[in-house]
Protein backbone atom coordinates (compact mmCIF):
# COMPACT_ATOMS: atom_id res chain seq x y z
CA UNK A 1 0.00 0.00 0.00
CA UNK A 2 1.62 3.55 -0.84
CA UNK A 3 1.58 6.49 1.67
CA UNK A 4 -1.50 8.03 0.24
CA UNK A 5 -3.44 4.65 0.35
CA UNK A 6 -2.67 4.41 3.83
CA UNK A 7 -3.95 8.03 4.28
CA UNK A 8 -6.83 7.35 2.77
CA UNK A 9 -8.05 4.48 5.06
CA UNK A 10 -7.14 6.41 8.11
CA UNK A 11 -9.43 9.22 6.67
CA UNK A 12 -12.33 7.34 5.79
CA UNK A 13 -11.85 5.60 9.39
CA UNK A 14 -12.12 9.18 11.08
CA UNK A 15 -15.66 9.38 9.81
CA UNK A 16 -17.23 7.02 12.36
CA UNK A 17 -15.37 10.08 15.22
CA UNK A 18 -17.68 12.32 13.21
CA UNK A 19 -20.69 13.51 15.53
CA UNK A 20 -23.91 14.45 13.97
CA UNK A 21 -25.68 17.60 13.76
CA UNK A 22 -22.36 19.24 15.36
CA UNK A 23 -19.69 21.52 14.20
CA UNK A 24 -16.34 19.63 13.68
CA UNK A 25 -12.83 21.42 13.59
CA UNK A 26 -10.78 20.08 10.25
CA UNK A 27 -7.15 20.33 10.27
CA UNK A 28 -4.38 21.01 7.36
CA UNK A 29 -2.18 18.94 5.00
CA UNK A 30 -2.14 15.91 2.95
CA UNK A 31 -3.30 13.73 5.50
CA UNK A 32 -6.80 16.15 6.65
CA UNK A 33 -7.26 17.05 2.92
CA UNK A 34 -7.95 13.10 2.57
CA UNK A 35 -10.66 13.24 5.39
CA UNK A 36 -12.01 16.63 3.51
CA UNK A 37 -13.02 14.33 0.32
CA UNK A 38 -14.69 11.70 2.85
CA UNK A 39 -16.54 14.09 5.08
CA UNK A 40 -17.73 15.50 1.61
CA UNK A 41 -20.14 12.76 1.58
CA UNK A 42 -21.61 13.03 4.75
CA UNK A 43 -21.92 16.50 4.52
CA UNK A 44 -25.59 16.35 5.07
CA UNK A 45 -25.11 14.98 8.52
CA UNK A 46 -23.05 17.73 10.01
CA UNK A 47 -23.88 21.34 11.21
CA UNK A 48 -20.15 22.36 9.27
CA UNK A 49 -16.50 22.66 10.03
CA UNK A 50 -14.00 25.25 11.85
CA UNK A 51 -10.73 25.27 9.17
CA UNK A 52 -7.36 25.25 10.98
CA UNK A 53 -6.50 27.68 7.63
CA UNK A 54 -7.12 29.28 4.51
CA UNK A 55 -6.35 26.40 2.70
CA UNK A 56 -8.51 23.87 4.65
CA UNK A 57 -11.41 26.25 4.28
CA UNK A 58 -11.40 26.67 0.73
CA UNK A 59 -10.91 22.97 0.03
CA UNK A 60 -14.39 22.11 2.88
CA UNK A 61 -16.21 25.71 0.71
CA UNK A 62 -14.94 23.79 -2.91
CA UNK A 63 -16.73 20.93 -1.29
CA UNK A 64 -19.59 22.51 -0.36
CA UNK A 65 -19.50 22.38 3.58
CA UNK A 66 -20.25 25.11 5.16
CA UNK A 67 -17.55 26.47 7.52
CA UNK A 68 -17.54 28.55 10.42
CA UNK A 69 -15.40 31.65 11.88
CA UNK A 70 -14.52 30.68 15.57
CA UNK A 71 -15.75 33.32 17.15
CA UNK A 72 -19.08 31.85 16.20
CA UNK A 73 -19.18 28.53 17.55
CA UNK A 74 -18.91 27.77 21.36
CA UNK A 75 -18.51 24.29 20.68
CA UNK A 76 -16.57 21.56 18.73
CA UNK A 77 -17.74 18.10 19.22
CA UNK A 78 -14.47 16.88 17.84
CA UNK A 79 -11.09 18.01 15.61
CA UNK A 80 -9.49 16.11 13.10
CA UNK A 81 -5.68 16.22 11.70
CA UNK A 82 -3.04 14.72 10.80
CA UNK A 83 0.85 15.30 12.50
CA UNK A 84 4.39 15.59 11.30
CA UNK A 85 5.25 12.35 14.86
CA UNK A 86 3.36 10.65 17.46
CA UNK A 87 5.01 9.30 20.70
CA UNK A 88 3.61 6.51 22.62
CA UNK A 89 1.58 8.95 24.56
CA UNK A 90 0.27 10.78 21.75
CA UNK A 91 2.23 13.83 22.11
CA UNK A 92 2.84 15.29 18.52
CA UNK A 93 4.72 17.69 16.60
CA UNK A 94 2.47 19.11 13.88
CA UNK A 95 3.06 22.48 12.23
CA UNK A 96 4.78 21.36 8.78
CA UNK A 97 2.21 23.08 6.59
CA UNK A 98 2.92 25.80 9.02
CA UNK A 99 -0.68 26.24 10.11
CA UNK A 100 0.18 25.22 13.63
CA UNK A 101 -1.68 27.91 15.88
CA UNK A 102 -4.38 27.91 14.13
CA UNK A 103 -4.47 24.34 14.46
CA UNK A 104 -3.75 24.52 18.39
CA UNK A 105 -6.66 27.34 18.63
CA UNK A 106 -9.37 25.19 17.05
CA UNK A 107 -8.42 21.99 19.09
CA UNK A 108 -8.60 24.14 22.35
CA UNK A 109 -12.29 25.05 21.66
CA UNK A 110 -13.16 20.74 20.45
CA UNK A 111 -14.13 18.19 22.95
CA UNK A 112 -11.69 15.72 21.19
CA UNK A 113 -8.84 15.46 19.32
CA UNK A 114 -8.71 12.58 16.62
CA UNK A 115 -5.29 11.82 14.95
CA UNK A 116 -4.99 10.81 11.58
CA UNK A 117 -1.64 9.58 10.29
CA UNK A 118 0.46 6.46 8.52
CA UNK A 119 2.69 4.79 10.57
CA UNK A 120 5.70 6.36 9.29
CA UNK A 121 4.82 9.23 11.84
CA UNK A 122 4.90 6.58 14.87
CA UNK A 123 8.41 7.97 17.11
CA UNK A 124 9.76 6.29 20.14
CA UNK A 125 11.20 10.28 20.84
CA UNK A 126 9.71 13.22 19.39
CA UNK A 127 11.99 15.87 17.42
CA UNK A 128 13.70 14.13 14.28
CA UNK A 129 11.07 15.73 12.65
CA UNK A 130 12.00 19.96 12.92
CA UNK A 131 9.91 21.73 15.88
CA UNK A 132 7.98 24.56 13.92
CA UNK A 133 7.49 27.76 15.92
CA UNK A 134 5.49 30.49 14.58
CA UNK A 135 7.42 33.67 15.48
CA UNK A 136 6.01 38.20 15.26
CA UNK A 137 8.60 38.78 12.32
CA UNK A 138 10.44 41.32 14.28
CA UNK A 139 11.21 39.05 17.27
CA UNK A 140 12.76 36.27 14.88
CA UNK A 141 16.24 36.75 15.17
CA UNK A 142 15.59 37.10 19.31
CA UNK A 143 13.75 34.46 19.71
CA UNK A 144 16.40 32.34 17.37
CA UNK A 145 19.33 33.25 19.59
CA UNK A 146 17.16 32.14 23.38
CA UNK A 147 16.15 29.04 21.34
CA UNK A 148 20.17 28.70 20.66
CA UNK A 149 20.70 29.24 24.84
CA UNK A 150 18.11 27.59 26.16
CA UNK A 151 17.82 24.03 23.81
CA UNK A 152 20.24 21.91 22.08
CA UNK A 153 18.39 22.68 18.70
CA UNK A 154 19.62 25.23 15.94
CA UNK A 155 16.64 27.11 14.16
CA UNK A 156 15.79 27.15 10.98
CA UNK A 157 14.22 30.26 9.43
CA UNK A 158 11.41 28.49 6.84
CA UNK A 159 12.61 30.46 3.73
CA UNK A 160 9.96 32.31 1.85
CA UNK A 161 7.61 31.18 4.63
CA UNK A 162 4.23 33.58 5.47
CA UNK A 163 1.61 32.17 7.96
CA UNK A 164 -1.99 32.23 7.40
CA UNK A 165 -1.66 35.08 10.47
CA UNK A 166 1.00 37.20 8.68
CA UNK A 167 4.11 35.30 11.20
CA UNK A 168 7.30 33.77 10.15
CA UNK A 169 8.47 30.14 11.17
CA UNK A 170 11.85 28.93 12.63
CA UNK A 171 11.67 24.89 12.43
CA UNK A 172 14.29 23.91 15.36
CA UNK A 173 16.49 20.60 14.28
CA UNK A 174 18.00 18.40 16.03
CA UNK A 175 15.63 17.89 19.62
CA UNK A 176 15.32 15.25 21.59
CA UNK A 177 12.23 15.98 23.23
CA UNK A 178 11.74 13.77 26.44
CA UNK A 179 9.51 15.84 28.19
CA UNK A 180 7.41 17.42 25.85
CA UNK A 181 5.36 19.10 28.07
CA UNK A 182 7.88 21.28 29.56
CA UNK A 183 9.61 22.15 26.29
CA UNK A 184 6.27 23.12 25.04
CA UNK A 185 5.76 25.73 28.24
CA UNK A 186 9.37 26.91 27.99
CA UNK A 187 8.97 27.60 24.47
CA UNK A 188 5.89 29.29 24.84
CA UNK A 189 7.40 31.89 27.74
CA UNK A 190 10.11 33.33 24.86
CA UNK A 191 8.53 36.64 23.95
CA UNK A 192 7.39 36.92 20.69
CA UNK A 193 6.60 33.22 20.18
CA UNK A 194 3.21 33.12 19.00
CA UNK A 195 2.74 28.93 19.15
CA UNK A 196 5.11 25.90 19.03
CA UNK A 197 4.23 22.67 17.25
CA UNK A 198 4.30 20.48 20.47
CA UNK A 199 0.93 19.24 20.80
CA UNK A 200 1.65 18.05 24.50
CA UNK A 201 -0.22 19.77 27.43
CA UNK A 202 -3.21 18.89 24.81
CA UNK A 203 -2.26 15.58 23.00
CA UNK A 204 -4.39 13.49 20.96
CA UNK A 205 -7.47 11.39 22.30
CA UNK A 206 -7.07 8.57 19.80
CA UNK A 207 -4.37 7.91 16.99
CA UNK A 208 -5.68 6.47 14.21
CA UNK A 209 -2.63 4.78 12.56
CA UNK A 210 -2.56 3.26 8.80
CA UNK A 211 -0.45 0.64 8.99
CA UNK A 212 -0.20 -2.09 6.36
CA UNK A 213 -2.18 -4.56 7.71
CA UNK A 214 -5.29 -2.13 8.29
CA UNK A 215 -5.88 1.03 10.78
CA UNK A 216 -4.83 0.82 14.58
CA UNK A 217 -6.52 2.69 16.95
CA UNK A 218 -4.34 3.75 19.69
CA UNK A 219 -4.84 5.95 23.30
CA UNK A 220 -2.62 6.70 24.75
CA UNK A 221 0.30 4.49 26.60
C1 LIG B 1 -0.03 21.37 9.27
O1 LIG B 1 0.47 22.56 9.77
C2 LIG B 1 0.48 20.23 10.07
O2 LIG B 1 0.31 20.32 11.43
C3 LIG B 1 -0.08 18.92 9.55
O3 LIG B 1 -1.10 18.43 10.34
C4 LIG B 1 1.02 17.96 9.52
O4 LIG B 1 2.10 18.61 8.89
C5 LIG B 1 0.66 16.66 8.82
O5 LIG B 1 0.59 16.86 7.45
P1 LIG B 1 0.46 15.64 6.45
O6 LIG B 1 -0.87 15.03 6.69
O7 LIG B 1 0.54 16.30 5.09
O8 LIG B 1 1.59 14.72 6.69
Amino acid sequence: MTQDELKQKVAQAAIEYVVPDTIIGVGTGSTANFFIDELAKIKGTIEGAVASSEATAERLREHGILVFDLNTVAEISVYIDGADEADASLNLIKGGGGALTREKIVLAVADKFVCIADDSKKVDVLGKFPLPIEVIPMARSYVAREIVKRFAGEPVLRDGFVTDNGNLILDIHGLEITDPVAIENELNSIVGVVTNGLFAARPADIFLCGTKNGVETLTAK
